[in-house]
């Protein structure tokens, strides 16, 4: 491959592969290393018509072997999305959780540090990083303290640390995107912030909406296509810094099921259960550092990046 090699890990996943589109656009040669454990082939099927710029390999981040894979491609930079990520079930399983979590991202590390890469540009979780923030203090800064209140938050966190410790040790170069709650096309319903699309294929299938709480509890969303351009700037600048990558802007449960319904024509209220234990009330992260050193923006507007993920829905068929 060439000298603009970039491995993908994660890359059948929802966020990795729309990563993985724009890259082979911009001309690399792209390396995606996922287990499929909750990726997908169809999600790359639009990066097929690239032919031999892309290359897919069938690998789990935790294996040994993985260091073998890198010396092959010789990457220059290395994206890391591959992750167990759902919270639920980091709960349900934690030593699955840090697993792949703490010890694959570990050894996704380490292979990049041995073969020298550039840069690796992480997919930290700004959703759950931060634990539950004060009033006072939304939108949360980067400078907040690091406080998860989930093994998964856990186990994304230590990467983090781990990072840190490799920038100071070895001088390596990374940059972490704390992503506040992503949502776009070819999102699995059992992701992070799977609430748009399980709102979507419920609505698309006249089906009733279930709320879990009041729906007064807030989050920050942030379309994918906008988290996409956040790494493709992490390339090239931020070196050794954490970003927030989020929409600044707090919309609480309800808020978006009404403009979903709206898109939908649809008029039923939903239904109300009892909030779940460990759920966050408030989320909204500064991306003030983001715009001033990435040069990066959010440019879709819920309401337009919900529009995509309906148009998506409904090619589903
Ligand atoms: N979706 C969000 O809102 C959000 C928010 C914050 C952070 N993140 C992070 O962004 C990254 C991508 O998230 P996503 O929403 O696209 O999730 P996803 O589950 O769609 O993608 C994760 C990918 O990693 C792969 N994978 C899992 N275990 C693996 C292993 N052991 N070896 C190789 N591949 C493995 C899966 O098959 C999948 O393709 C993750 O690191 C996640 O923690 C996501």
């Amino acid at each position: 491959m060439s000298s603009d090699t970039v491995v993908v890990t994660g890359g059948a996943g929802f966020i990795g592969s729309h990563l993985v589109d724009r890259l082979l656009e911009h001309g690399f040669d792209v390396v995606v290393v996922d287990d499929f454990s909750s990726g997908s082939v169809a999600n790359l099927e639009a990066a097929t018509r690239f032919g031999s710029q892309l290359k897919v390999m069938r690998q789990d981040i935790t294996d040994p072997t993985l260091v073998e894979v890198f010396e092959n491609v010789s990457p220059r930079f290395v994206f890391h999305l591959a992750a167990q990520s759902d919270v639920r079930r980091s709960m349900a399983d934690p030593v699955l959780d840090a697993s792949v979590n703490i010890l694959g991202s570990l050894n996704v590390i380490e292979s990049s540090r041995r073969l020298g890469v550039e840069r690796l540009v992480y997919a930290a979780s700004g959703g759950t990083l931060y634990g539950e923030p004060s009033l006072a203090s939304l939108p949360l800064k980067e400078t907040a303290e690091h406080r998860p209140l989930s093994n998964y938050g856990v186990s994304k966190k230590a990467v983090l640390d781990y990072l840190t410790v490799y920038r100071e040790v070895y001088g390596f170069a990374f940059v972490a995107l704390a992503l506040a709650n992503v949502y776009g096309p070819r999102q699995d319903p059992h992701g992070e912030s799977g609430v748009v699309s399980i709102f979507a294929g419920n609505l698309a299938a006249r089906e009733h909406c279930v709320i879990y709480g009041d729906g007064e509890q807030t989050r920050d969303f942030v379309f994918v296509g906008d988290v996409v351009e956040a790494f493709l700037r992490a390339m090239n600048t931020g070196a050794g810094e954490v970003f927030n990558i989020s929409s600044s802007t707090e919309t609480s449960v309800n808020t978006l099921y009404w403009e979903m319904a709206k898109l939908y024509g649809a008029i039923e209220e939903p239904t109300y259960l009892p909030g779940r234990p460990g759920e966050l009330r408030r989320s909204c992260l500064s991306n003030s550092k983001a715009r001033e050193i990435l040069s990066w923006q959010p440019s879709f507007a819920l309401a337009e990046g919900l529009s995509k993920v309906i148009e998506w829905v409904g090619s589903k068929g």
